[in-house]
């Protein structure tokens, strides 16, 4: 069973969003928690344009998400809020798919204005998704992360330090 799972939102090559999530599933690995990844770009446009429930690639996304214990969902802010392509995806998941887990948020974004995008944006769809628990969450503005030569993502160390813990408590709903 996969413990920990993430969704990234963002249609975007080198998303800093999804970078977000894979040092996240690293910081999360070391621990020796098993982590297994889902993204937007992974399920076919029609399938998600054209609400095509037969989709191999929904059904096993379903899948994934039942087998999760936690999820996290990192997004880009798109128009002050998660991606369109997001919502198209959790809009194709049963009603109740996040019912008994625990939930955590991270939006990347230009600006501070849009900040409390996680309360009014992404909180509420997981709610009505049947997230059981939905953690503070983590807003990371462009200017807080960068790119090493080799492309690795580094964040600012406040927010590194932010994200340690979240991942902490979030790891501390997990049950064996
Ligand atoms: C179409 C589009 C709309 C955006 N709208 C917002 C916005 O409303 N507020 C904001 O803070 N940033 C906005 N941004 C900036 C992105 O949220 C930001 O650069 C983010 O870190 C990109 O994440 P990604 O690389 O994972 O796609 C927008 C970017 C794009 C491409």
């Amino acid at each position: 069973m996969h413990k920990i799972l993430t969704i990234a939102g963002s249609p975007s090559q080198n998303s800093r969003s999804s970078s977000v999530l894979e040092l996240s599933r690293l910081i999360l690995e070391k621990q020796g928690l098993d982590v297994s990844c889902l993204s937007v770009k992974d399920i076919p446009p029609e399938d998600l344009v054209y609400a095509n429930f037969e989709s191999a690639s929904l059904k096993k996304a379903q899948n994934m998400i039942e087998q999760a214990q936690a999820i996290i969902v990192g997004t880009p802010v798109y128009k002050a809020s998660y991606t369109g392509v997001l919502k198209a995806l959790l809009d194709l998941m049963p009603q109740y798919a996040f019912s008994g887990k625990t939930v955590l948020p991270i939006a990347t974004g230009g600006t501070i204005t849009h900040l409390l995008s996680i309360d009014y944006a992404m909180k509420p769809l997981f709610s009505v998704l049947g997230a059981t628990h939905i953690l503070r969450g983590i807003f990371i503005l462009d200017s807080q992360m960068q790119r090493g030569e080799g492309g690795q993502l580094t964040l600012d160390d406040d927010i590194e330090i932010r994200l340690k813990d979240s991942l902490t408590e979030l790891a501390s709903f997990i049950t064996c």
